[in-house]
């Protein structure tokens, strides 16, 4: 049976719960659906060496297989150019098909074009390539030695990729020196990845003008656009990048992969459209990986709790080549963020990154750029540090806490935060969670030896990239856009350069748009992700889209009122200086009764627009003046079982502030998926390498997704403390909860086994680890 229900978001507008229009605007066009005449596969060879010199392709048997038409090596590529791909971080380059050597298991190594997708797996199975191993390189601590040099195409004779830090190292560790207590504590973020459920993946032909014509699974259409233009010399008004529906991305479909350039040159060389699909292996092989992060972080206090300085060095794994997608000026993201939720006085981070022989990468996979790293340090710190107190976690961050009129607060690393109200979030998520009656369930538990923790993290995010004073990529300001039409009717549509991947901007820009026009929500279509058609923007990740896509679309909104302005006067025969916006209408002055709404003025600005210019549209290009800071209190409740080492999540509540909400489901439904994803990376994510580089989780059966079987149930709630700087006062969400879980889960199960004496556990938090983190205590007490 169907129940409906109408919720009302902060921005008032009513949607209804249950088979709402809006949720089906998309297209329903994913890559993998499209299909043009003579069109061709493409497979792509690769590597089943992590690190080796290729002393002879050949490729005459691969041309013998029925159906395959051609087939290009790195040599081909090289000779044409385009033997090395320019990354999103720009300093560095990536072979589109290996020149000489590989570097990682399944690099690219040749590409095969033909009839059928059986066809072309069938001759790259017979592409013969000769290798001649090398030795391997699989942390960075060990590519920091420079014994095996991975990539002396480098001027640089050295595997270290970068030195990058931000505060004062000097008062820093001065400051931890005098500090009462202080704790120190390697932690490392594995490396994960964000496998979307639909893979990356193109079609390119070049159409009868001679344009390229690019379907292609993107998150920032407009910026494939403008690195293709640069790395292949097509004219940019000769590319048309199209990024139709996608099946979730997460930051994997941000850069742009050697897949791609390989479908486009076998196209324009063969003349015939190209489709090329990673198969799963493909895309947990060799796109995007994320974090991989191994951080010291120290925190010294006084005696009393008060936090007096931190420092955070990291070592940061960055594959064979440095294609890790982030803003120009910040090698290692938003990392600054490390000070988190509270008033360090003074703090220093450094993060050192290596070459090593892992598959290239370093997205922000759900997360603005390392914050999810950084918040993982310090929310463990945190917790670490009231241990060492003997102090109650809460009460040590309740004691640190940026307070409410510290706003816009000013970090030790040099961020400005906008707002926030860190108390009373927390007092709501406590409240809610019912710490006090949890706190007496643990001890009765502890004192009959049953393992029960609470795990708190209190993170601050920095999303919106960004200020084009600070943020570019390859020297494109990350500033972003929206153009708005309203149709004689009342209707319209609006499109911008940001690009859905399942967030529900088809949702929640329609009701932006129809609360500052007062117009029917449902009758606003979105359109993204053509870049024919859409305003330039930088796209969508990184919790982006709200701060900056989501301003522009107000402010143009706001300037479409305003040409309506003009032509309410002239129908209500007032000057327009007597014309208010009340109550969704336009209406004189002290008059409520001479009103005309939207549709009205709509109508007339093709059928009676007056002296005014007909029409009505806007185009804004918005750039934001801060970040945004939105912030959360999240609690965990596990309970471990002492004899296998299983972990339970009893509960888990997120109470996140995002600023003003727009759409309150879609915000649940994000925090839902990013909970889900968090506990997964907690739990049961790692892409783990051998010592001989082999990948060992090339697929689902080795690389867990959680299902709804293994998921905790999620308990959300929200705060509201609006941005003063964005004209709606909303914030991002969409990352949030991936990083402000993971340490939430982990503080739970340090705290259920902290009677026993562990202090931390590395993620992922198998039954396996911590049953032998269990044995070990029980084995060093037995020993004392
Ligand atoms: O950049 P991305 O779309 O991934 O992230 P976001 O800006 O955090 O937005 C995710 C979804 O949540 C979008 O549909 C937003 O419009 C919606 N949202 C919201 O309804 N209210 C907020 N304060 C923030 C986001």
């Amino acid at each position: 049976m169907s129940t409906e229900t109408t919720v009302t978001g902060s921005l008032g507008v009513p949607m209804k719960r249950k088979e709402d229009p809006r949720f089906i605007q998309g297209k329903g066009n994913y890559v993998d659906d499209l299909s043009f005449p003579h069109m061709l596969y493409m497979a792509i060879v690769r590597s089943p060496y992590p690190h080796a010199e290729i002393t002879n392709i050949d490729t005459s048997e691969a041309l013998k297989v029925p159906g395959v038409v051609a087939v290009i090596t790195g040599k081909d590529l090289e000779a044409a150019g385009l033997g090395w791909l320019p990354t999103f971080h720009g300093k560095d380059k990536q072979m589109v098909l290996a020149i000489g050597k590989v570097l990682f298991q399944y690099q690219e190594v040749a590409a095969v074009f033909a009839e059928t997708r059986g066809a072309a797996a069938d001759g790259a199975e017979a592409v013969q390539v000769d290798y001649n191993p090398l030795p391997v390189v699989t942390d960075p601590f060990t590519a920091k030695t420079d014994e095996v040099l991975l990539r002396p195409d480098r001027e640089a004779k050295t595997n270290h990729i970068y030195h990058w830090e931000v505060g004062d190292k000097d008062r820093a560790e001065q400051a931890l020196e005098a500090s009462e207590k202080r704790i120190k504590q390697r932690m490392w973020f594995p490396r994960c990845h964000p496998a979307p459920l639909e893979p990356c993946g193109c079609v390119a032909f070049f159409d009868t003008m001679g344009r390229l014509q690019f379907h292609v699974t993107s998150q920032a259409p407009h910026v494939y656009r403008t690195a293709l233009a640069l790395v292949t010399g097509i004219p940019e008004d000769k590319i048309h990048v199209i990024s139709p529906d996608i099946g979730g991305g997460f930051g994997n479909k941000v850069p742009v992969y050697p897949g791609y350039v390989c479908a486009i040159v076998g196209a324009l060389k063969i003349g015939r459209p190209v489709k090329w699909i990673e198969s799963r292996t493909e895309n947990l092989t060799s796109t995007g990986f994320a974090r991989d992060y191994h951080m010291d972080v120290e925190i010294g206090a006084k005696a009393d709790g008060t936090v007096t300085a931190l420092k955070v060095s990291t070592a940061a794994d960055h594959g064979a080549f440095d294609a890790a997608a982030d803003p120009t000026k910040y090698p290692a993201g938003m990392f600054g963020i490390v000070t988190g939720s509270y008033t360090f006085p003074v703090a220093f981070a450094e993060v050192d990154a290596y070459f090593t022989n892992k598959a290239p990468g370093g997205v922000a996979y759900r997360c603005s750029f390392r914050v999810t790293e950084a918040s993982f340090a310090i929310e463990r710190g945190m917790d670490i540090l009231a241990d060492e107190l003997g102090m109650d976690p809460v009460e040590l961050r309740r004691k640190n806490f940026v307070r409410k009129e510290q706003f816009p607060f000013p970090s030790a690393l040099g961020f400005t935060y906008d707002s926030g109200d860190y108390h009373k979030t927390l007092d709501v998520a406590l409240e809610k969670i019912g710490y006090p009656a949890l706190l007496k369930e643990q001890a009765e538990k502890r004192a009959k030896g049953e393992l029960m923790g609470i795990g708190i993290s209190t993170f601050t995010e920095v999303v919106g990239a960004g200020p084009s004073k600070h943020f570019d990529i390859l020297g494109i300001k990350m500033f972003d856009s929206a153009e708005i039409r309203i149709h004689p009717t009342g209707a319209g549509i609006v499109r911008t350069g940001a690009k859905s991947q399942g967030q529900g901007h088809e949702t929640t820009w329609a009701q932006i748009v129809a609360e500052e026009l007062g117009l029917d929500p449902q009758h606003i279509m979105v359109e993204e992700g053509d870049t024919d058609t859409a305003p330039y923007g930088l796209g969508t990740y990184a919790s982006r889209s709200t701060p900056v896509a989501g301003a522009a679309i107000a402010m143009a909104a706001r300037r479409v009122r305003e040409r309506g302005r003009k032509i309410a006067a002239h129908l209500l025969e007032v000057g327009e200086g007597d014309v208010e916006w009340k109550d969704y209408k336009f209406q004189v002055k002290g008059v409520p009764s001479k009103s005309v709404t939207m549709k009205e003025v709509a109508f007339a600005a093709y059928t009676n627009p007056g002296q005014n210019e007909p029409g009505l549209e806007a185009t804004q290009y918005y750039d934001p003046p801060n970040m945004t800071f939105p912030n959360g209190a999240y609690i965990a409740v596990v309970d471990v079982d002492k004899e296998s080492g299983e972990v339970k999540v009893r509960r888990f509540l997120a109470v996140d502030d995002c600023g003003t909400i727009i759409n309150p489901m879609i915000v649940e439904g994000q925090v839902h998926g990013g909970l889900t994803e968090g506990f997964a990376i907690a739990f049961m994510q790692e892409i783990q390498y051998d010592k001989d580089g082999n990948n060992l989780n090339t697929n689902f059966t080795d690389y867990l997704v959680p299902t709804s079987l293994e998921t905790p149930h999620w308990e959300t709630a929200s705060t509201v403390t609006p941005s003063p700087h964005h004209p709606i006062g909303a914030k991002g969400v969409g990352e949030s909860p991936n990083v402000g879980s993971p340490a939430a889960f982990v503080n739970a199960v340090v705290d259920a086994l902290s009677p026993l004496g562990v202090r931390h556990i590395e993620m992922p938090v198998t039954r396996d680890k911590v049953w032998r983190a269990i044995r070990d205590a029980e084995a060093k007490r037995g020993q004392s």
